[in-house]
């Protein structure tokens, strides 16, 4: 297997938010793709430790803000490097309630989904969402996964779906 195959398949980088218990929380997160229109839905991809696996199981619910390149690139790390269990991530981040959901001031465009189906894979929750809400928040050329790991020389955990061990 050549790994680099795997840094040819495209990516967005996102805020995947919900609630704690009336929290707001959330965690970095490139694996999300719209898998229907009508109606429309959108999936996304978290692994089994990450907090905000269990805060989307309970709530049934989750939003999406699409980061772009002009987004503050320490919402990356801020999202993404820590866990909603030991850190309120959301203090001091410009966000608002979109939907009856928290979202990202600093974002292109936000979603907010119901979950309407999931499926268990050995390390990640594929959670199924149906959109609700949907709007853009301010133009920007949303940032790409590749944007992140080359203009930003930003890293992922293993955490991220698409962890690579050169990563
Ligand atoms: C660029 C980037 C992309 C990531 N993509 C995902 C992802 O798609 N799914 C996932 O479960 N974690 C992903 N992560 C890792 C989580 O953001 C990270 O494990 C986070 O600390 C989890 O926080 P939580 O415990 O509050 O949920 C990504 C992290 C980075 C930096």
């Amino acid at each position: 297997m050549n790994n680099n195959a795997f840094r040819n398949l495209s990516y967005g980088v996102y805020i995947v938010s919900t609630w704690d218990e009336g929290r707001a929380t959330g965690c970095t997160a490139n694996s999300a793709m719209q898998i229907t229109a009508e109606p429309a839905t959108i999936a996304v991809s978290i692994n089994h430790q990450n907090y905000t696996n269990q805060c989307i199981e309970k709530t049934g619910k989750f939003a999406i803000s699409v980061l772009g390149e002009h987004s503050e690139p320490s919402l990356i790390g801020g999202f993404g490097f820590r866990s909603g269990r030991d850190v309120n991530k959301f203090d001091g981040i410009a966000h608002e309630v979109k939907g009856y959901m928290p979202v990202v001031s600093d974002a292109c465009a936000y979603f907010t989904c119901d979950v309407i189906d999931k499926m268990e894979t050995e390390t990640h929750t594929v959670f199924l969402g149906k959109v609700t809400d949907c709007d853009v928040l301010k133009q920007d050329t949303p940032m790409t996964y590749a944007y992140y790991h080359n203009v930003i020389k930003g890293k992922s955990p293993k955490a991220a779906p698409t962890y690579l061990p050169e990563d």
